[in-house]
């Protein structure tokens, strides 16, 4: 069995911010009302055409040369994305072209903001069988063109923002180490966060009426997702404390996926963490789905708030449900 790591991290975000004074402009929604229950000032919108595997690429070409190899190096590309630019195929087929690596397989995988953990717990079995020396593994959501930007969506609408994270996972000869990944679901959930148009069992799978009735917006129960990510985040950190006989206090800084401020300050409440030990940069990208936590873990990097050597604990919640969390020396 061979050791894996994190050997490099990257991001790219779209350069046009939109605050919360710009929504006002778009719907009936106030500054106030979304700091107060969400934590995020601003969040970032392309603004024009683009698909997730054209946002993710600087965040891959950063990512490449932070583990200092070669794109050639890498043997798999893994692309977490709640938002493909097609139906089929996968963003990482599309990826794979732009980043002109042909003949490397490609895998997408749809647990939505759970979407970065899931893979990088795939990448990490292929790491330690000793399949792969290098995977590329990237979280990248363009949300905005996909949301009703008027009053009728506001309850999602505020929340999401476009972004995209990439990271190297290699083969670890130091100290870095991916220590243990934890995944779960319970798809008892699944509509409770979710879009229902296109259908896939009606023919046609979109028809105009669905799109009168909004049914190709995302659909959320807040309140639900809310209480079930309070409980399922921390239950997520604590597995991975117990798999490696960790104490809370031993963890140097927890980066939770970026759902909402609130959300990260129940997690910190309820494993006894001070704020200082959980990573936020919700109020400047709002929620990104899957590139949050790439996203966060490039920030930490650069803010220097998570350095070589330290331990952490990365944990995720989102549609499906799903959950997961995983334990890294960094
Ligand atoms: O990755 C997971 C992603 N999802 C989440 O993290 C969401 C988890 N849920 C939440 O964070 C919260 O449920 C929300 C922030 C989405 C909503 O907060 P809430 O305290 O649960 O509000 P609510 O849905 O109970 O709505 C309270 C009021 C309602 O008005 P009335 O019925 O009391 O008159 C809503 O219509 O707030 C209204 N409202 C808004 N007002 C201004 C809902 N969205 C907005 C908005 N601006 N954007």
């Amino acid at each position: 069995m061979y050791r894996s790591k994190i050997a490099g991290i990257g991001k790219n975000v779209p350069e046009k911010i939109i605050t919360n004074f710009d929504l006002e402009k778009m719907m009936d929604t106030s500054n106030e009302w979304i700091i107060e229950r969400t934590g995020i000032h601003e969040r970032r919108f392309v603004t024009q055409p683009c698909g997730c595997a054209e946002l993710a690429l600087p965040a891959c070409e950063q990512a490449i040369a932070d583990a200092g190899i070669e794109k050639t190096d890498i043997e798999l590309i893994i692309v977490a994305t709640t938002t493909p630019e097609h139906q089929f195929p996968g963003t990482s087929s599309f990826l794979q072209a732009q980043l002109d690596l042909k003949g490397v397989p490609t895998l997408d995988i749809r647990v939505q903001c759970s979407g970065f953990v899931y893979g990088l717990s795939i990448a990490d079995q292929f790491i330690k069988t000793g399949q792969y020396q290098y995977i590329l593994l990237v979280g990248a959501e363009i949300q905005s063109v996909g949301l009703d930007l008027t009053t009728e969506g506001r309850d999602i609408a505020v929340l999401f923002g476009d972004g995209a994270g990439a990271a190297i996972i290699s083969r670890s000869d130091n100290d870095s180490e991916i220590l243990s990944t934890h995944l779960f679901g319970d798809g008892k959930h699944a509509m409770d966060l979710s879009i229902d148009a296109p259908i896939g069992y009606e023919c046609p799978r979109i028809s105009k009426e669905m799109i009168d009735e909004g049914r190709q917006f995302p659909q959320m129960n807040g309140r639900q997702v809310f209480k079930h990510a309070i409980t399922r985040f921390p239950e997520a950190v604590r597995e991975a404390l117990k798999a490696n006989n960790w104490s809370i206090e031993d963890v140097d800084m927890v980066v939770p996926h970026q759902a909402n401020m609130r959300i990260t300050e129940a997690i910190a409440k309820r494993l006894g963490l001070p704020l200082e030990k959980v990573f936020s940069n919700i109020h400047k990208y709002g929620n990104t789905t899957a590139a949050s936590i790439p996203l966060a873990l490039a920030d930490a990097c650069e803010e220097k708030k998570i350095q070589r050597g330290d331990k952490v604990v990365l944990a995720a919640f989102g549609s499906g449900f799903t959950w997961a969390s995983a334990a890294i020396i960094w």
